[in-house]
């Protein structure tokens, strides 16, 4: 068994997006995505993510409103660094705000945050989100520099992009599987070694997820299109216990249980 205390716990954040999605094709109320969050704690959700983009083509601000009020599971906002979204983020004040980049071409989100490059135009936010009392994540792709940066911020997480491995996967191109997920391997080490709390997330999927959840220096998996997708199929509930066992099973063999 593992324990929810362990330190080996991992955690999955449920990434309700895209029954929004579904939503917004129809417009009106069905499906509620807020009622999705409620179901994922049926399903072993340890927290819900919601990314309001400047956009609104899914999650809405009315849906924020309303899963501060009506779920009980800790809240990740993913937002842009922008005004807007930290006006929001500090008025409903999540349990967590998780900065990611934001074109607006773009179909999600394609690369990790330049925390580099942008460090100077980022201090503000996350100070302003830390002093709020919100825990800060960064989104990242799995390199050195990023993880600096983002230590140097004083960011409490970072999210590490898992989307590369899970393409290589889907492109059924092992060699570059195994590089990339050797790449995430390495970023975990070094960001925790930086005292940053390691997560992973996006593209994540049945058969990806296992040889993530196997990296000790995780504490959560955020994963959303993959489990809305397979709910046509399974329910939604059933698939995110599928998708929790499948990483306590990881967790176990590796070890990992308490
Ligand atoms: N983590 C972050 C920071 C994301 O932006 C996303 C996608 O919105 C996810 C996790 C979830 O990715 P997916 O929907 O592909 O599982």
């Amino acid at each position: 068994m593992v324990s929810h205390d362990s330190k080996h716990f991992l955690r999955l954040g449920v990434n309700i997006d895209h029954v929004a999605t579904i939503r917004n094709a129809r417009g009106g109320w069905h499906p509620d995505p807020v009622r999705a969050a409620i179901m994922a704690a049926d399903g072993g959700a340890d927290g819900i993510t919601a990314h309001l983009r400047e956009d609104r083509r899914h999650i809405s601000d009315i849906d924020i409103a309303r899963l501060r009020q009506e779920i009980s599971l800790p809240l990740n906002f993913e937002m842009a660094a922008t005004e807007e979204m930290l006006e929001i983020a500090l008025t409903h004040k999540p349990n967590a705000a998780c900065i990611v980049p934001e074109k607006r071409e773009e179909v999600t989100t394609e690369g990790g945050l330049d925390v580099h490059s942008g460090h100077n135009h980022l201090k503000r936010y996350v100070h302003e989100l830390r002093e709020a009392g919100i825990r800060v994540s960064l989104f990242v792709d799995a390199d050195e520099r990023q993880l600096d940066a983002a230590a140097r911020l004083e960011a409490d997480i970072v999210e590490i992009h898992a989307g590369a491995y899970c393409e290589a996967h889907e492109q059924r191109k092992p060699e570059l599987r195994a590089q990339e997920l050797e790449r995430i391997k390495q970023a975990c080490v070094y960001g925790q070694s930086l005292g940053l709390e390691m997560h992973a997330g996006h593209g994540l999927t049945f058969d990806t997820v296992k040889d993530v959840a196997v990296l000790p220096e995780l504490r959560e998996l955020n994963i959303g299109h993959f489990l809305v997708g397979e709910a046509i199929f399974l329910g939604l509930v059933p698939a995110i216990q599928k998708m929790r066992a499948l990483m306590n099973e990881a967790r176990t063999a590796a070890g990992l249980a308490a």
